[in-house]
């Protein structure tokens, strides 16, 4: 039986539709679900909405509309985002759903059990758009860092969770690698954070309607974040469903920065409470700011996925939102510089060396290229070591160092072009010519594969015309135009 791989994406707050920064961490789960399946992995591969709490509440109001009727919106954008973009997901979870709130009710059930939840009264600070708690220390003039909005003063009776009985404990799954926190640096930070001391979280909240009821004290509503992350385990219809049985724990969340202290302190904390197993890995990757801001909703400074695949098409938008810096950085998204890029790395890049490679195996061999002939060393050799490093980086979650290995090899190619110059062969009926066009498909198959999880359609396109172009059915005039320029 194939190994399984069960991953995961956040779900995203239903409160408006997505912007590039959601885009990047589903385009980036996607790549690395079909990777997966390259290497003959059972996949599971799951997103959603979260679409509870007083966020969301607010949100809806704001828009005069009913919460539910809000986020039934809401979820469809995302539906219609990630179909635009070509993401490939198993099952898309939303936290209203039926299957979910049963799911949550078990899982809380479970931590109640366990003795884990006492009554208690609830002081501070809280940042609607966080949906936490923040401390004093970490406001900058006064505001929520990340959303610039004042924090408000909260009172209230609430449950809580015991998470100080677990902080040890999550300290050596973490320490001993049982839980790997992908990088080092993101590890290192959480660690810092359970030395300093976390207060326990109070897992109900009084003062929100817009939420699933707490069945032990019903004035009260599940805290939006455990009902949140409950996801990874209602999506597979825990506690009894076949899906959990088979994919639970997760060997991949995908998460970013924002959000990692949540998925590595409270999920593990509220899972060993509830007796489960925890996830193998939570990779977290840098957030995109523009002119230094993060981005985000409620800030207004988005661009739209949908826009940039009207532009690029949907893989090269997927392209362009992998492509912009390693994901463990935070980075500076230049939206003015997506046509250069595209130009260069796509139309000019990938898509002229297919072209005039494979225009002149028309040309002077009918499409019908010797695939037996010799191959020349050095590039044999080299498509051999970026194939190493590129499986490397793909297996290390990698993917703008690996999509650096493709690159780098199709310049390699495109100086063998250079200085081979088949047409000159051509013209001399030299004999070399059938190495070096040999030569150039097996390199241009080389990327196809390599590039099929990041660009799944154009490759296939490529597949396709190779295809036909072997059996001698394609004519001179039949070209392919993988990237057109865009200007
Ligand atoms: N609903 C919670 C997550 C619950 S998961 C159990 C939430 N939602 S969110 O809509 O704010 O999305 C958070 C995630 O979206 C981030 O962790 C990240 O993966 C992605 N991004 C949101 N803004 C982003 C950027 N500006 N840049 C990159 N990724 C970003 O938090």
């Amino acid at each position: 039986m194939a190994e399984k791989f069960y991953i995961t994406t956040p779900i995203y707050y239903a409160n408006a539709k997505p912007h590039l920064g959601h885009a990047f961490t589903a385009v980036y789960a996607d790549v690395l679900a079909r990777w997966q399946k390259i290497q003959r992995k059972d996949v599971f591969f799951t997103v959603g909405t979260d679409e509870h709490g007083a966020k969301i509440a607010k949100a809806a109001e704001k828009a005069g509309r009913e919460p539910q009727n809000f986020v039934d919106e809401i979820a469809g954008e995302y539906k219609k985002t990630w179909q635009a973009l070509n993401i490939q997901y198993n099952d898309f979870i939303r936290t209203t759903s039926g299957k979910h709130k049963e799911g949550v009710l078990a899982f809380i059930k479970k931590i109640h059990e366990a003795g884990d939840i006492y009554e208690g009264v609830y002081e501070g600070l809280y940042c609607v758009e966080c949906e936490n708690f923040v401390l004093e220390r970490n406001l900058k003039n006064g505001l929520c860092p990340d959303h610039l909005i004042a924090p408000k003063k909260v009172k209230e009776k609430n449950h809580f969770f015991n998470l100080k009985k677990y902080l040890p404990l999550v300290k050596e799954k973490i320490t001993s690698g049982e839980l790997k926190i992908t990088s080092e640096s993101r590890k290192n930070e959480i660690l810092s954070i359970i030395e300093a001391g976390v207060p326990d979280f109070s897992i109900t909240r009084g003062n929100v309607k817009w939420g699933i009821p707490f069945p032990y004290d019903k004035k009260q509503t599940i805290y939006v974040w455990a009902d949140a992350l409950a996801n990874y385990i209602t999506v597979l219809d825990f506690p009894d469903g076949e899906n959990y049985k088979n994919f639970w724990p997760a060997d991949m969340h995908i998460i970013g920065a924002d959000i990692n202290k949540f998925h590595s302190i409270f999920w593990p904390a509220m899972l060993m409470s509830a007796g489960l197993p925890l996830p193998k890995n939570i990779f977290v990757h840098g957030l995109f700011t523009i002119n230094g801001q993060k981005m985000s909703k409620t800030l207004g400074n988005i661009i739209d996925p949908v826009d940039i695949v009207n532009k690029f098409g949907a893989d090269g938008a997927r392209y362009l939102t992998l492509s912009q810096f390693p994901a463990g950085e935070h980075g500076d998204v230049k939206a003015q510089g997506f046509i250069n890029k595209y130009n260069s790395d796509l139309a000019n890049g990938v898509g002229n060396l297919f072209e005039r490679s494979l225009a002149m195996m028309i040309d002077y061999e009918g499409g019908v290229v010797d695939k037996k002939s010799k191959l020349d060393e050095k590039i044999k050799k080299q498509a051999d070591e970026v194939e190493k490093s590129y499986g490397k980086h793909m297996d290390a979650f990698q993917l703008f160092e690996a999509l650096g290995d493709v690159f780098s090899f199709i310049k390699t190619l495109d100086r063998y072009i250079n200085e081979e110059q088949p047409w000159v062969l051509n013209k001399n009926k030299n004999e070399k010519l059938d190495v070096v066009l040999s030569t150039l498909l097996f390199g241009i198959e080389k990327i196809i594969v390599w590039l099929e999880p990041f660009m799944p359609s154009k490759m296939r396109e490529a597949k396709d015309y190779i295809a036909k172009m072997q059996k001698g059915e394609l004519n001179k005039k039949e070209k392919l135009n993988l990237f057109p320029r865009i200007s």
